[in-house]
C-alpha cells in the first residue's frame, strides 16, 4: 500500500489510445520486482489484454536514472526472421542510450545490412537473407562484448512475443518458430549482461503447442502476472481521469469506477470517456449503469472486444464450446465449485470431468479465471465477467 500519494494530474480519458508515459500511473513495485529480477533471469509478462504491459515497458525504457538501461522493442506486425532481426538491429541502432563503443561495434557487422539515412531504415542485404537468425546473433554477441566490458549491461523489453512467433509459423512455418525460440533461448543464456523481458497477452503454452516446441525452450523464463492496478493507484488514477476530462463528479465517484472496474486501468478511461462524451455527470451511484452502456456500445468500446477473443483462436472448436459454456455460467451465477459446475453445464454439453477440469486450467492459464483458496473457480476479474455477459446477450 502506498502511504502518500502525490496530487492527482490531469490525464485525457483516451481508451486504449498511446497515452503520454507520464500519464501511465503506478506499477512502481512491479517495475523495481522487474529490474531486480533481470539481473539474474530473462522475464515473461503475460496477461490478458489491454492490461496496461506496453505502458509498463514505456514507463521503464523511459526511466533516466538508471545506470542499467531498458530499450522497448515493438515485435507488432513482425512475421518474418528477416523482420526480426531487422526490428532489433534498428531499434538498437537508433537507442540514444548506447555507448558510442557499442554502436561502432554494431557498424563492423553492417556489411550484412543496407541502412539508409533520414529517418533511419535498415534491411538485410539479400545474400543474409537465408539466415537472418544467425546474423541476428552475431550481432548481439558483439554488442553483448562490448557492454560486458564496459561492465552495463542491456534490458531487451520485447513487446508482443508469442503473436510474433504465432505470425512466424504461419508465414515461414513451425521449424522458422521453433527456432527463432531457441535462438531467444541462447542468446539468453550466454550473455549476461543483455537481459530479456518477453510480453504479450497469448499464453506461451498456446505457442508452445502450435510450434511443437519443448518446455526446454522456455523453462529459464521467470512468469510474471501483470495484474489490475494496485488499489491505491487504481484511485489515483480515477481522480486523475476525472480532473481531466471536464466530467461532473461527486466524492464517491472514483472509488465507484476502481470498483467498478477493478482497477484495470483502460476500463477506467472506458467509463470516464463515455461520461465526457455522452456529457454525463458520473456520481457513485451511476458508474455500474455507465459501465454497462459503455461495453454494450461496440462503437466506444471495440477494443473490449479484444479483451475475450482469444478463444476461438487458440482453442478447438469443442473446447472452444465449453470454454464459453463454462464462462458463460461462472458470469451469471459467480464463483462455484468444480463439481456444481460440472451440474450446471451436464445438461448442456455432457462433457466428462476430465474435460470441465482441462479447460478450467487453461482459462486459469490464460487470465479468464481463477482458483480461490477454498476451492471456488470465479472470474479473474467481475468487470470482464459483466462485459462479457453483456457481449454474449447482444
Ligand atoms: N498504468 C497505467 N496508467 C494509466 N493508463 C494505463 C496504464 N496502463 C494501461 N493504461 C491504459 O490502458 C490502455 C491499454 O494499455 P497497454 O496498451 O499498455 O495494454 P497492453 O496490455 O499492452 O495491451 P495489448 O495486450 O492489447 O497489447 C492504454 O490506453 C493505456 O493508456
Ligand atoms: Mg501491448
Amino acid at each position: 500500500m502506498i502511504k502518500e500519494l502525490p496530487e492527482p494530474i490531469r490525464i485525457p480519458a483516451v481508451p486504449g489510445g498511446q497515452s503520454n508515459v507520464g500519464f501511465v500511473i503506478g506499477r512502481d513495485e512491479l517495475i523495481k520486482k522487474l529490474w531486480k529480477a533481470s539481473e539474474s533471469s530473462s522475464i515473461l509478462l503475460t496477461d490478458i489484454r489491454r492490461l496496461g504491459k506496453s505502458s509498463v515497458l514505456s514507463k521503464m525504457a523511459a526511466e533516466t536514472n538508471r545506470e542499467s538501461k531498458c530499450i522497448k522493442i515493438s515485435l507488432q506486425g513482425v512475421d518474418t526472421t528477416t523482420k526480426l532481426c531487422e526490428t532489433i538491429i534498428k531499434d538498437l541502432y537508433t537507442f540514444q542510450t548506447l555507448s558510442k563503443r557499442v554502436i561502432n561495434n554494431l557498424k563492423k557487422l553492417f556489411t550484412g545490412f543496407e541502412v539508409s539515412a533520414g529517418p533511419v531504415k535498415i534491411a538485410l542485404k539479400q545474400a543474409y537473407k537465408y539466415d537472418p537468425l544467425a546474423t541476428l546473433e552475431t550481432a548481439l554477441i558483439e554488442i553483448s562484448k562490448v557492454l560486458n566490458e564496459e561492465k552495463r549491461f542491456l534490458l531487451l523489453a520485447c513487446d508482443e512475443v508469442p503473436d510474433m512467433l504465432l505470425s512466424i509459423k504461419d508465414k515461414e512455418g513451425p521449424d522458422e518458430a521453433r527456432k527463432t525460440l531457441a535462438i531467444l533461448r541462447r542468446l539468453r543464456e550466454n550473455n549476461p549482461s543483455l537481459c530479456w523481458i518477453l510480453t504479450g497477452s497469448v499464453g506461451m503454452h498456446h505457442v508452445m503447442s502450435q510450434i511443437g516446441a519443448g518446455d526446454d525452450l522456455t523453462n529459464d523464463l521467470i512468469y510474471y502476472e501483470l495484474g489490475a492496478l494496485e488499489a491505491s493507484w487504481a484511485k489515483y488514477l480515477a481522480d486523475c481521469l476525472l480532473r481531466g476530462n471536464d466530467v461532473k463528479y461527486d466524492p464517491d465517484t472514483s472509488t465507484e469506477i476502481v470498483r467498478i472496474t477493478d482497477g484495470i486501468p483502460y476500463l477506467e478511461h472506458l467509463v470516464v470517456a463515455y461520461a465526457r462524451d455522452q456529457k454525463e455527470t458520473l456520481g457513485g451511484n451511476n458508474v455500474a449503469s455507465l459501465f454497462d452502456r459503455a461495453a454494450a456500445d461496440l462503437d466506444v468500446s471495440h477494443q473490449s472486444t479484444s479483451l475475450l477473443t482469444r478463444l476461438d483462436r487458440y482453442y478447438n472448436p469443442d473446447d472452444c464450446l465449453l470454454a464459453g459454456s463454462i464462462l458463460d455460467e461462472l458470469a451469471q451465477h459467480g464463483p462455484n465449485k468444480r463439481p456444481t459446475l460440472q451440474e450446471a453445464l451436464s445438461c448442456t454439453n455432457g462433457q466428462p470431468e476430465k474435460n470441465l477440469k482441462r479447460i478450467v486450467d487453461l482459462l486459469i492459464r490464460d487470465h479468464y479465471l481463477k482458483r480461490t483458496p477454498d476451492g471456488d473457480i470465479s472470474w479473474k476479474y467481475r468487470s470482464l465477467a459483466r462485459i462479457w455477459e453483456i457481449r454474449r446477450a447482444s
